[in-house]
């Protein structure tokens, strides 16, 4: 008995003065931090269930609150670096790229068929695929896919059309998912995922299952992201079987029929297999990745953009009548039809998608891991190689010293005579920097044809079912919370009137 206790108080002791140790880190270096305690540091336990992108917009806010530039928390015993100054977060991003260029998330490469791709991968793999993959989204490249993407709102107007003849509720989250799964099925597989008529079709199916979540996939994911040697000990993967198995045999079948058939299609497949095929620049499990990534990168990210953006339309009526309005004087100079070139003279428009991401930046945290000691600026700090970095742009985007009144919605605020005001590493929708979202272009393309579809036929108000400000569900990307349900009605305005 007498042993046992003198094991439990040995190993008690060791537990804590190794906490105590690594708890010194920051303070060590200069970095000022929030009192961390044993053995969860300052992230909360996990059955507080508290999500972490709100973990870091608290640890954002404490920062900023005793007017620190920065500071350092503990998750377990390991250091994370926060950067709260938007010029800090700028030069991380941006001039001291080479010392932040990589992301970080440890996937067992060898062992996942779908995941090297340009989101995970680091060093010199991420630079050489980014260089040949930059050609991709040119808006030369934006333009040849234009047409396959704006054939995909015919059986979303199709379906919007009956309901609201029926009068129904519409769940415009759900509706949107569909359309975006239309949209990036079509470009990025060549494939017609007809989300409007299956109930769940395998594409949303398998779609969804990426981001959901449950106790084990978190852990894995929190080893993954955090502890990258013992995930990789541990051969952690961090995609479920089945849902590669579906990607890796659609992307297959897909990449050999149109090889064999010599089949040409105006989309990202196209761009890939003549990297592949021409080139000889991209081998198959590559192929394989970036169309997967495409497909998890493009089709929430843009849906979550789309409901946000109604929903605040259906609550500004003043807004959704002036963007209605540029909508219909763009396109009769373009006798009714929606061109690529008339989504680029819609300046409001893109005042409207700015605020949408500014105030809902559906991709939360950007991370990023040190690659190199980098010495802070403005502090005899160094950050030291490997260190985990988490830029939170809900932070900075909901900050009333960066955008007054964070909560106002207001496209004002990116108008050409604002838009000078925005300081510079304060708004990041899309990250910054050579990692910036390469796919930026497309989702930009899809949301604005798809506002324009949805504005030009229907009007819209908020249904008593969904509560504003809206509920956020901070998974890998923010969403909203349940369904979003909003009333439509038909408009009779003929465009070329
Ligand atoms: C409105 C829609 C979208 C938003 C808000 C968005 C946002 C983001 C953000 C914040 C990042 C991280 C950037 C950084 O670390 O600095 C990112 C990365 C990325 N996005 Fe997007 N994204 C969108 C649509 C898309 C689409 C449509 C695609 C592909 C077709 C795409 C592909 C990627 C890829 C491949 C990366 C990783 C880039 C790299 O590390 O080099 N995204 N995105």
């Amino acid at each position: 008995m007498l042993l046992l206790i003198l094991l439990f108080t040995l190993t008690y002791l060791a537990i804590y003065y190794y906490f105590k140790q690594r708890f010194c880190y920051w303070t060590r270096r200069s970095v000022p931090n929030l009192e961390p305690s044993i053995p969860f540091g300052n992230i909360s336990p996990p059955w507080k269930n508290i999500p972490p992108a709100v973990q870091y917009v608290n640890f954002y806010k404490e920062f900023k609150a005793r007017r620190q530039k920065h500071g350092g928390v503990y998750l377990f015993g390991k250091p994370m670096y926060i950067p709260v100054d938007a010029e800090l977060v700028r030069n991380i991003l941006v001039k001291d790229f080479q010392y932040f260029s990589g992301r970080g998330i440890h996937f067992n490469s060898e062992r996942q068929q779908c995941l090297d791709n340009l989101f995970f991968l680091d060093g010199p793999r991420w630079k050489t695929l980014r260089q040949k993959l930059t050609p991709t989204f040119t808006s030369g490249k934006m333009k040849m896919m234009f047409n396959t993407m704006l054939d995909c709102t015919g059986p979303l107007l199709k379906k919007m059309n009956e309901m609201a003849d029926s009068n129904e509720v519409i769940d415009i989250k759900d509706m949107l998912a569909k359309f975006t799964t239309d949209v990036i099925g079509s470009c990025a597989f060549g494939i017609e995922c007809n989300s409007f008529e299956t109930a769940d079709s395998d594409f949303r199916k398998y779609g969804k299952s990426v981001f959901e979540e449950n106790a084990f996939k978190a852990l894995k994911m929190m080893l993954a992201f955090n502890y990258e040697n013992l995930a990789k000990k541990l051969r952690i993967t961090i995609l479920d079987k089945d849902v590669e198995n579906f990607f890796v045999k659609i992307s297959t079948e897909t990449y050999n029929y149109r090889v064999r058939n010599n089949i040409k299609r105006k989309d990202f497949m196209q761009i890939l297999i003549e990297l592949k095929e021409v080139e000889k620049s991209l081998t198959m499990k590559e192929l394989i990745s970036q169309v997967f990534g495409f497909f998890v990168a493009g089709f929430d990210t843009s849906a979550a953009t789309l409901t946000f953006c109604l929903l605040e339309l259906a609550c500004n009526y003043d807004i959704q009548d002036k963007l209605r309005e540029e909508i219909f004087d763009v396109l009769y100079e373009y006798n009714g039809e929606i061109t690529y070139e008339a989504l680029h003279e819609m300046k409001y428009m893109d005042q409207v998608i700015n605020e949408t991401l500014r105030k809902y930046p559906v991709v939360s945290m950007i991370l990023r891991k040190c690659t190199q000691d980098y010495q802070v600026p403005f502090s005899n700090s160094v950050i030291e190689k490997g260190t985990f970095t988490i830029i939170s742009a809900m932070g900075l985007h909901r900050d009333p010293e960066y955008f007054p009144n964070p909560e106002k919605f207001d496209p004002d605020r990116f108008s050409d005579a604002n838009l000078s005001k925005i300081r510079t590493g304060s708004y990041l929708p899309f990250g910054d920097g050579p990692r910036i979202c390469i796919g930026m272009r497309f989702g930009m393309m899809q949301v604005k044809i798809c506002l324009i579809t949805l504005l030009k036929n229907f009007e819209f108000s908020l249904n008593s079912q969904t509560k504003m400000p809206p509920e956020l569900d901070f998974g890998f990307i923010t969403t909203a919370k349940g369904g979003v349900w909003l009333n439509c009605q038909k408009l009779n305005k003929d465009l070329l009137q």
